[in-house]
């Protein structure tokens, strides 16, 4: 969607579509004009009840020609004493995909109403822009349902912000593309393939041969049993001279459970185990084009997780490149083992902090549902700048303990850690067998399995791949710039 700011009065543009966001039950007082000249029916609606500005309400009004846009859709923002910019986003994308479901193409929005509750109107867009994305690939009949363009009505400069927008929502557009592809096209290969499609970026794949001869035991044991070649993707982004942010993107592009084959039911979203690389790879694809000032570097351990003749099974014991071993007690917990390698690998870098994000548990979405990322970590401070983004972005994340008693969990009795430490506390202890990888460097664990997918449709999110923390860590590199 382009997005055009225009100074003009709201009678005056040519669209097909004007919304006016408005507030509950404060009524139509800021389009006395526009009122007028539709012989008070924005007021009659009103006054009848069909419409009353409750959060994301709509109602669609022809205008017959009595003003230039054709039509105009009214949206509740809900009370003025209890809006947010999460609103405005959601009434945004509510918006938005009202509109495209009607295949309106040409849009314009005022901002009056908005900029009356000090807030931005940026958010607003943030939503139109992050709702109006459609997953086409593989449909016959291409269904091109996005709106085309929006005229914001304002003479306040906004381009910053709008430059920032755009190039997160078109970066966690690029995150969904990847995660909503089958993981016969989605392969580690492909996802090579996506990461040497960024401009600006340094990228390194280490084979199979090299991890073996850098001893990622605990990574390469994950694909032995597909016949898909494991790639080891490092990309570099170097905005700035200073110590690297490493962020660990989990990259399974398929997790059938391996040997401890998951049962067949929902199975086929497990393409979406890769959700983690590809919100790293959307991260560096926006940092790179806004040029933002930061070192980064992103690490997707990517592999396919089968079983076979060759895979690996519960018992064995593999050895990691840190020199501890694991032993395997379920073939479904390789993200760990993919993460665990890619973190040692990182500390070479000498990072200034490791974020790692990763599908890593079905308990993470038995704890939290679709609502939060769980956030675990060693470092009290940057987790705080994380929650301080999250309550930015609205990609809510949640602290969860490390106790030292979840040690005693993962010990083992043949190996330095076992991979699984049992049911109670699976979301801890995942997150727990990682932080044995950290060492003293900073780090944080955000596991996304319960939020990187979602079964319906929400306000600004299409139901399928959400994209997350593609918002969230971008917002997290900008306040560690600004610090
Ligand atoms: N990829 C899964 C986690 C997952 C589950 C993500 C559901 C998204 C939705 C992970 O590799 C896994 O299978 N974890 C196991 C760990 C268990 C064997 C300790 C799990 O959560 O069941
Ligand atoms: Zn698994
Ligand atoms: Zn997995």
């Amino acid at each position: 969607m382009k997005i055009i700011i225009q100074n003009k009065k709201e009678t005056d543009i040519a669209c097909d579509v004007l919304i006016l966001p408005l507030l509950e039950g404060e009524g139509i007082t800021l389009y006395k004009d526009i009122n007028r000249s539709l012989n008070n029916m924005p007021d009659d609606i009103m006054s009848s009840g069909e419409f009353n500005g409750k959060h994301n309400e709509v109602c669609l009004i022809h205008t017959g020609g009595k003003i230039k846009p054709d039509r105009l859709l009214l949206i509740g923002l809900g009370k003025r004493s209890e809006i947010t910019l999460e609103k405005l986003r959601q009434a945004g994308g509510k918006a938005s995909s009202y509109l495209s479901g009607l295949k309106i193409k040409e849009i314009a929005l005022s901002v009056k109403t908005i900029a009356s509750s000090q807030l931005t109107p940026v958010a607003f867009v943030e939503g139109a822009l992050l709702a109006n994305y459609n997953f086409n690939r593989y449909k016959k009949e291409e269904n091109h349902k996005e709106i085309k363009k929006i005229t914001i009505l304002t003479n306040e400069k906004l381009d910053k912000q709008i430059k920032w927008t755009e190039a997160t929502v078109s970066a966690a557009h690029f995150a969904r593309n990847l995660v909503n592809t089958p993981s016969n096209d989605m392969t580690p290969s492909a996802l090579v393939k996506a990461a040497r499609s960024l401009k600006n970026v340094y990228v390194k794949v280490i084979e199979k041969n090299e991890a073996e001869r850098l001893g990622m035991g605990a990574y390469l044991s994950v694909a032995k049993g597909s016949n898909e070649p494991p790639k080891f993707i490092v990309i570099t982004y170097k905005g700035k001279n200073a110590a690297p942010v490493v962020l660990v993107g989990k990259a399974i592009t398929f997790d059938s459970g391996g040997i401890s084959i998951k049962p067949s039911d929902g199975m086929e979203k497990m393409k979406y185990d890769m959700a983690g690389g590809a919100a790293v790879l959307g991260v560096i694809k926006a940092a790179s084009e806004m040029e933002m000032p930061v070192h980064i570097i992103g690490i997707l351990p990517a592999a396919e997780n089968l079983p076979g003749g060759k895979a690996f099974k519960p018992g064995d014991v593999v050895k990691t490149m840190s020199g501890k071993t694991i032993e395997i007690i379920s073939t479904d917990a390789e993200g760990r083992l993919a993460v665990a390698d890619a973190m040692e690998y990182a500390k070479r870098f000498k990072p200034s902090a490791i974020i790692d994000i990763a599908t890593l548990t079905g308990a993470c979405s038995i704890a939290f549902g679709n609502e939060a990322i769980a956030m675990m970590g060693n470092d009290e401070a940057l987790m705080k700048t994380m929650m301080d983004a999250s309550l930015e972005t609205y990609e809510r994340v949640w602290q969860m303990p490390l106790f030292d008693e979840y040690k005693e969990y993962l010990k083992s009795d043949i190996a330095d850690l076992k991979n699984v430490g049992g049911r109670p506390g699976g979301l801890i202890t995942a997150g727990y067998f990682l932080k044995e990888f950290a060492g003293d460097t900073p780090w944080i664990h955000l596991d996304i399995a319960g939020t990187a997918w979602t079964d319906k449709d929400k306000p600004y999110i299409p139901k399928g791949a959400t994209g997350i923390g593609v918002r969230l860590l971008l917002s997290f590199l900008r306040t560690v710039l600004l610090s």
